[in-house]
């Protein structure tokens, strides 16, 4: 299963993708998590972005791209894997298919503006696996440290409210367009494509997305064996 998790910051894209992934066995690849580990490392590659990344701008597709393939190329990827945050710009989606790479299915979240606000606001990140926890609405069992390590955890420096304003222009300038150009795919019978009402709880959202999932991987199926 190969996937596409497309949505605006604070759709819930992170947190999904880590149940996702751990309920039908697949790698989650999050270009923001590699960037931040590189930014964290201090690898020539986070220093280069990390101003970018820190105001909220996009890095440029080459950087973005080749960190990708890479990622992919690996052991781990056979059974499949989610991209979350890649693509973000029609150049991304564009080198992707000019390299071969193929999804099943692209899943949109949507949010309102006000409401994303609020939630990365309230986001608490464990930096080094990326595991993502909100004060109100899916605290840590303790409160600032991880469930998992017990180390704490960190507010994100582009969470700040002005730059997640700047990240949601980014957002429709840069990276809304990607869903006509999948949602055209998918009338072609390329790719499903399935829009997800992200304003729902957590547990709702769970649910829209692994049924999505299920019913287009049991079409899929009926289609290949139609007796
Ligand atoms: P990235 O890390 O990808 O950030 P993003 O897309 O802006 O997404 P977020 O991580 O902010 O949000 P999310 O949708 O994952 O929400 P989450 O699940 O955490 O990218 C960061 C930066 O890296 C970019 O700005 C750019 O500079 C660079 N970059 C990355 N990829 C790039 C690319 N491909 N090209 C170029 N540059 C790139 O949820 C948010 C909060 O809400 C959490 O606290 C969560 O607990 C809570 N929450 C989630 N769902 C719900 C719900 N249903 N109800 C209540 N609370 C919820």
């Amino acid at each position: 299963m190969k996937l596409i998790l497309i949505g605006p910051p604070g759709a819930g894209k992170g947190t999904q993708a880590a149940s996702i992934c751990e309920r039908f066995a697949i790698v989650q690849i999050s270009t923001g998590d590699m960037l931040r580990a590189a930014i964290s490392a201090g690898t020539p590659l986070g220093r280069k972005v990390q101003a970018i990344v820190d105001r909220g701008d996009l890095v440029d597709d080459g950087t973005v791209v080749d960190l990708v393939r890479a990622r992919i190329a690996q052991d781990d990827c056979g059974n499949g894997f989610l991209f979350d945050g890649f693509p973000r710009t029609l150049g991304q989606a564009e080198a992707l298919s000019d390299a071969g790479i193929t999804v099943d299915h692209v899943l949109e979240i949507s949010v309102p503006d006000d409401v994303v606000v609020r939630r990365l606001s309230g986001r608490r990140v464990h930096t080094a696996s990326g595991r993502t926890y909100h004060i109100e609405h899916d605290p840590p069992q303790r409160q600032g440290f991880d469930d998992h390590t017990g180390d704490p955890l960190v507010q994100r420096a582009d969470d700040e409210e002005s730059t997640v304003r700047d990240r949601l222009r980014v957002y429709r300038e840069h990276t809304r367009p990607l869903i006509s150009f999948y949602r055209n795919l998918a009338a072609s019978k390329s790719i499903a494509y399935t829009a997800i009402d992200g304003g729902n709880s957590l547990d709702n959202v769970r649910n829209d997305i692994v049924r999505a999932l299920e019913d287009s991987s049991s079409a899929a199926q009926k289609s290949n064996n139609p007796h």
